[in-house]
């Protein structure tokens, strides 16, 4: 199987799986379950479930509990991506080639997706397609990971950041937080989800994976930043030059586009040096790096 036959198949069970787990449009409230719905489906790169399914693919993981682990995943990202574009943050009118929720529906509609969002991912990661330890492990993992010492801390740092300049070493710490660590957490769920299998990885594969998420994780906001001031806003479906215009210290604007480029291209390498140890068997996970690296969105 290629690379984009394995990204198609990947892809098809993630729309099904969050198509799954979403309560309908019908379901009352109507208008916040077609916000959520608007919000997440049919939309979006979809790394983070990519980067599961990898993982999981590696430790012998089911694909049904990776379902449901890319669900959770997607859900807690999409909520922060809502509540990230509201007014009170970064103020964005464009999603996924899309009107933001709040310009869409409104402001405390988009509130409530995003918290809505969150408690749904903890639903899905609690569904019976995980053993009860799984299910355990994996909401540790993404409460861990989307909460003050993950996502949301990232988030509060970047916006306590606003036109000042960091030190590249406080930089990171923010762009570890904010982004790296649901990325992180992708690949460590999927990982655990094989928990049981005869593929389940032990304490080192655990590292050798934990040092590969890192370097993507890190990798892929780096490149968030070149791509906000090379690319054109229809091909990002965001708005592009935002970073700047709002005095957000980036790794743009801190160490330069040249400098950036090179450190993206470092950690790709870092992530590949990584998965030495798994051979031929981590090759998605080695393709996965490429693509967050030499994305063009
Ligand atoms: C954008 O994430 C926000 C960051 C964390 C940098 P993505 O680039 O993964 O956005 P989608 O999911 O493809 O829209
Ligand atoms: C967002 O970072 C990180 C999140 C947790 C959503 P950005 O603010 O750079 O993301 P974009 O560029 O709006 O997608
Ligand atoms: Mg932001
Ligand atoms: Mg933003
Ligand atoms: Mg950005």
């Amino acid at each position: 199987m290629t690379f984009e036959q394995w990204t198609r198949a990947v892809l098809a069970r993630v729309e099904t799986a969050l198509e799954h787990y979403l309560p309908t449009a019908e379901t009352a409230p109507a208008t916040l379950h077609e916000a959520m719905r608007y919000a997440v489906l049919g939309g979006g790169k979809r790394v983070r479930p990519l980067l599961c399914h990898a993982a999981g693919e590696l430790t012998g993981a089911s694909a049904e509990s990776l379902d449901a682990a890319a669900a959770a995943l997607e859900m807690i990202h999409v909520y922060s991506l809502v509540h990230d574009d509201m007014p009170c943050m970064d103020d964005d009118a464009l999603r996924r080639g899309k009107p933001t929720v709040h310009v869409k529906y409104d402001e405390p509609t988009a509130l409530l997706v995003g918290d809505a969002l969150q408690s749904q991912a903890f639903v899905a990661l609690t569904s019976d397609v995980l053993a009860p330890a799984q299910q355990a492990a994996l909401v540790r993992e993404l409460a861990l990971a989307s909460g003050s010492i993950g996502m949301a801390g990232g988030q509060a740092i970047d916006l306590a950041s606003v036109g000042l300049k960091l030190t590249r070493e406080q930089l990171e710490t923010m762009h570890r937080l904010k982004t790296g660590a649901l990325l992180r957490a992708a690949v460590r769920m999927g990982a655990l989800a094989g928990a049981g299998s005869n593929d389940a990885p032990d304490a080192n594969a655990m590292r050798s994976l934990d040092a590969y998420a890192a370097a993507v994780g890190l990798a892929f906001q780096v490149v968030d930043d070149i791509l906000d001031v090379t690319t054109d806003s229809a091909t990002l479906g965001k708005t592009a030059g935002k970073d700047a215009k709002d005095g957000k210290p980036t790794y743009v604007s801190i160490i330069g586009l040249d400098a950036s480029r090179a450190l993206a291209a470092q950690l790709r390498s870092d992530a590949h040096a990584a998965l030495a140890p798994f051979g031929d068997r981590a090759q998605r996970l080695a393709e996965l790096a490429d693509l967050v690296v030499n994305r063009v969105s």
